[in-house]
């Protein structure tokens, strides 16, 4: 097999990014394999037994972890050992200062397998508000610790957009990428771009308190959200983000901007009452 008619193997390729990825590259006719435990190629990250039917024949593959997952230790010696050459891997902008032990493990282990490697460092999805922010949205309540500063929400499908560039292409090799939308801002504004489209009122509390009190019905340990307090308390320190521009870099395009995202989030009923 060539390396262009070798599958991309793509983990966590039924999810909000990797399911992008997927379509991004059967649009661009790339043959590739969806692997994850509930896809037509079987993948657990826990159960090595099923890796290597996912890395038979695969020379390149992006590598996108559960959240809280590690990367197994043996995964990227095995991957080397079944001839995959280049990973693209998707990571959090907040890694460091949210410090997330595990995308920090990851990108490590990444840098030192012996392949070639991008990094995509994400900011929060604007998708996160369908995912587990909808309840919340739904309920008329959002909490989350950063008060009124403004974030770099960004479109997952601009995400798995700038990471089929760095699958198929060699000019994002070695580079770490990190991803924003267009225009930053607060939770406050994200809601009412929301309310702008569906009507829904969303009150916003950004305390540590408002927070604390959320997550207490959760059965969340009360250890676990003060560290999560703290870390939200650090990334908050840092100010409003500015946006970094690489979408734009990256695709000769400008990055989709959030109002746009929630009318076409709206229009397909994504915070319609079921
Ligand atoms: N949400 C954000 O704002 C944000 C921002 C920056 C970075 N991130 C990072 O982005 C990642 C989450 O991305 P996402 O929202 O696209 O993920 P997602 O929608 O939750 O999808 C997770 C994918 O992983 C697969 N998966 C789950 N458990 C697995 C297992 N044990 N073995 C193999 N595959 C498994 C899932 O398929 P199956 O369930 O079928 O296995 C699915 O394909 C996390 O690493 C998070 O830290 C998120």
């Amino acid at each position: 097999m060539t390396h262009t008619t070798a599958p991309i193997l793509v983990l966590g390729g039924t999810g909000t990014v990797g399911s992008r990825v997927a379509a991004g590259l059967r649009a661009a006719g790339r043959a590739h394999r969806v692997a994850a435990r509930r896809a037509e190629v079987r993948f657990d990250w826990s159960l090595p037994g099923t890796w290597p039917a996912a890395l038979d024949g695969a020379r390149t593959m992006f590598v996108l972890l559960p959240d809280q997952t590690a990367l197994p230790d043996d995964f990227l010696r095995t991957a080397r050992r079944h001839g995959v050459e280049k990973v693209v891997l998707h990571s959090d902008r907040a890694v460091d200062v949210m410090n997330v032990t595990s995308l920090q493990a990851a990108e490590a282990q990444v840098r030192a397998s012996g392949c070639a490697w991008t990094i995509v460092r994400s900011d929060w999805f604007d998708q996160d508000f369908e995912t587990f922010f909808r309840q919340p949205v739904l309920d008329g309540r959002l909490c989350v610790p950063v008060g009124s500063v403004r974030q770099g929400f960004v479109d997952a499908g601009d995400i798995a957009a700038v990471c089929v560039e760095a699958l198929l292409g060699e000019d994002f090799a070695g580079r770490i990428l990190p991803l924003t939308g267009p225009v930053a801002l607060s939770f406050r504004e994200a809601l009412d771009h929301l309310q702008r489209v569906t009507g829904l009122r969303v009150e916003f509390d950004g305390t540590p308190d408002g927070y604390r009190a959320a997550l207490r019905g959760d059965g969340v340990p009360e250890e676990a959200v003060e560290t999560l307090i703290a870390n939200f308390a650090a990334a908050a320190a840092q100010g409003d983000t500015r946006p970094t521009g690489v979408v734009e870099e990256v695709l000769g395009r400008p990055g989709k901007d959030f109002g746009a995202y929630a009318e076409e989030a709206a229009a397909r009923g994504a915070w319609r009452q079921t």
